[in-house]
């Protein structure tokens, strides 16, 4: 079950092109290309004829051609050429998303096309893209159910050991003052972390010579978005009041579009104020963050494994799950929702 009335990411902008480019999102199979005056399309991704993806066509003019049988669709699903046939019956026809393009992202809307309302695209990027910042992203396909990503990003006291060559240490698990609080249907979980030694990344491109307060601010908002802010200052100089010594911080923002059940699509999109001008810092700064990501990546999949072999067997409760209990309880309420007002429209 998936949250279907929000806007998604359905990939990056720079991964849209005049070359078809196929994705499962929520369970459905989506083609996305652009037209010949560069707006993005999203289609069915299963031609109306004998269901091959259109992805494995190719875009001509602003129409997908599909592989097989060389039908035509336009970029609002309507089959617009049947070779060989003048008449096209009015049921040849593929779904099409509604689509915004905004903040290097193409976001596909997947639940009724009527009820699509661009003002709720999320402000989710844009913090990343500001003049004298540097940022940088991935997008990866995760084998494992999107709130297991969720669960992850709003407890960071797994650092200590899932990254404990990087961006951990022990003390953000042992020593961390964590607040969770909610707002309407955002959650945020701070962490600080009070003079410790710092971590390797913060070591390394922070450039401390003594122990560091350290903060990890992590905010969702549904349907499976965050906006996490990671950082540093010399202990003792006041990082909480936003005064401390050689601050140091990166901001993450994520956006998680589930693919199926047991799989996700992962946008992951880094940004900092420069902190040096020499780039080959900046660029192993990156690696070590692209480590991060699949370190998390390799958790997911180990987990989908084993919950696959037994889905029933159930997940305990510790003190840090306090946030992510708060997420999954906002999803199954807002799924309540969406189910109810789906039933009583069909009735
Ligand atoms: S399956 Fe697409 S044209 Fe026949
Ligand atoms: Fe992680």
């Amino acid at each position: 079950m998936f949250l279907r009335n929000y806007w998604y990411v359905g990939a990056y902008s720079d991964e849209v092109t005049c070359e078809p480019l196929g994705r499962v999102l929520l369970g459905e199979p989506v083609v996305l290309y652009r037209t010949e005056a560069g707006a993005p399309v999203a289609l069915e991704d299963r031609c109306a004829h004998r269901l091959l993806p259109l992805s494995m066509g190719k875009v001509i003019g602003d129409a997908i051609q599909c592989h097989y049988h060389a039908l035509e669709f336009d970029g609002t699903g309507a089959c617009v050429r049947i070779p060989g046939q003048e008449r096209i019956p009015p049921q040849m026809k593929v779904k099409s998303y509604p689509v915004v393009e905004r903040d290097n992202c193409v976001f596909v809307w997947m639940g009724d096309a009527k009820d699509a309302d661009e003002s709720k695209v999320p402000e989710i990027f844009g913090k990343l893209c500001q003049d004298g910042w540097s940022a940088t992203k991935v997008h990866c396909h995760v084998e494992g159910n999107y709130q297991l990503v969720i669960d992850n990003l709003l407890d960071l006291s797994h650092l200590a050991t899932v990254h404990a060559s990087t961006v951990g240490s022990m003390h953000v698990a042992d020593m961390a003052n964590v607040e969770t609080e909610r707002d309407g249907d955002r959650v945020k979980v701070s962490r600080w972390t009070m003079d410790v030694p710092a971590a390797k990344t913060y070591q390394q491109f922070g450039n401390y010579e003594s122990n560091i307060d350290r903060w990890q601010i992590s905010e969702f908002f549904p349907p499976s978005y965050f906006r996490i802010n990671n950082g540093s200052a010399v202990a003792g100089t006041g990082a909480r009041e936003g005064t401390g010594e050689k601050p140091w911080d990166f901001w993450v923002c994520h956006g998680i579009t589930p693919s199926t059940q047991d799989s996700t699509h992962y946008f992951w999109h880094l940004g900092h104020r420069l902190w040096t001008d020499n780039m080959a810092d900046v660029e192993e700064f990156y690696e070590q963050c692209y480590g991060v990501v699949g370190e998390d990546i390799a958790v997911f999949e180990a987990q989908q494994k084993t919950i696959n072999l037994d889905p029933a067997a159930p997940m305990r409760e510790i003190g840090y799950d306090a946030g992510p209990l708060l997420a999954r309880q906002i999803i199954d309420r807002l799924l309540e929702e969406e189910a109810a007002q789906k039933s009583g429209k069909a009735a």
